[in-house]
């Protein structure tokens, strides 16, 4: 039987934080040690150019991600690890695809309606600020995920419609020109935890309360410091279920370590000791990748280096695959 092939990729615009490590890079270096199937792990650096637009930013983001994802060992023999714009075959693929994605569906994607809603709010013409890059932001990924017949594609909540349109995308174009693509599915994960952040809220970029994976110790400790608790006094009782402090232990923690601390909260463990305990397992766990982070950003010719084998690799695939779909839809040699 052939390999399930499983695909997903990373936006270049931010430094990573626990909790994209906890709910999206650690299950995805997981995944990848799978027998049965073959990952491909990519940095989505066209659709960064969609959200920022802020050159330094995208490149410092593609550095770091590269990095973390190197740093915390991902195999790069195993999986296929590459640069969304080292294979041109992507955006070849995506005209394609535009001329098969039905323009009513395009309509329906939630990023496009959140930002007609806000401009609709705030008085202004429905489209302003919208840019055919965020408009046709589904095509892109639905050309990432096709242009490897990949069979699964692991996401947050937010992504599934994506895939979904990929779906839609992929059906019609087989139907018109032939049995070309896998039909993807989204797969979102409910065992891994989605992390809250600082203050309690989900931990995001756009809420400014993450705390980045790969701090230096004495940052890490502050950022650990600020984590908003209740005012309850050493000694009073503590609940587990709306700290987030307990809520990070609990990621990082083996499940012994965790009913150690449910029974510390219990016993009205005080919130400092609490964070300190935090403290010392998150950079004891981290350290080592941290180091070879560091490592890694002093050299990055060499990150280079990784992601441009990565990208021969996707190559071998995706050539031979868009050279078929060119003739499939009538661009061949004349004679
Ligand atoms: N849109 C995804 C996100 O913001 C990133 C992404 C781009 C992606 N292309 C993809 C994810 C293809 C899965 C498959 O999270």
């Amino acid at each position: 039987m052939s390999k399930q092939r499983v695909l997903t990729g990373i936006t270049t615009t931010g430094t990573p934080h626990l909790g994209n490590y906890v709910g999206a890079i650690r299950p995805a270096i997981r995944s990848s040690e799978r027998e049965d199937a073959e990952s491909f792990y990519f940095l989505a650096d066209y659709h960064a150019l969609i959200k920022c637009q802020d050159p330094e930013q995208v490149h410092q983001s593609t550095r770091e991600i590269a990095a973390t994802w190197l740093a915390l060992g991902l195999n790069t023999d195993k999986a296929i690890f590459y640069r969304q714009s080292d294979v041109p075959e992507i955006p070849e693929l995506c005209w394609l695809l535009t001329c098969m994605a039905a323009k009513g569906l395009m309509n329906r994607a939630h990023a496009y309606k959140a930002a007609v809603a806000a401009n609709q709010e705030a008085g202004e013409d429905p489209d302003y600020g919208v840019t055919m890059g965020l408009y046709s932001y589904p095509v892109l990924m639905a050309a990432d995920i096709l242009m490897f017949n990949a069979h699964e594609v692991p996401v947050g909540k937010d992504q599934i419609q994506h895939v979904e349109m990929a779906r839609d995308i992929a059906a019609r174009f087989n139907h018109h020109y032939g049995e070309h693509f896998v039909l993807p599915e989204a797969k979102v994960d409910e065992h891994v935890s989605v992390l809250q952040g600082l203050d309690g809220r989900k931990m995001s970029k756009s809420y400014g309360n993450t705390i980045p994976l790969f701090l230096p110790e004495k940052k890490l400790k502050k950022h650990i410091n600020k984590i908003k608790t209740n005012l309850l006094e050493p000694g009073d009782p503590k609940d587990t279920d709306d700290s987030t402090v307990f809520q990070i232990w609990q990621a990082f923690a083996t499940p012994e370590q965790t009913e150690e601390m449910r029974k510390a909260f219990a016993e009205g463990i005080a919130w400092g000791e609490a964070k300190k305990q935090l403290f010392e397992l998150v950079n004891e766990q981290l350290g080592e990748a941290r180091e070879r982070y560091e490592a890694l950003l002093a050299n990055p010719k060499h990150i280079e280096e990784v992601l441009h084998a990565g990208a021969e690799k996707a190559r071998e695939r995706s050539r031979p695959l868009l050279q078929k779909l060119r003739e499939a839809v009538g661009i061949r040699p004349l004679g």
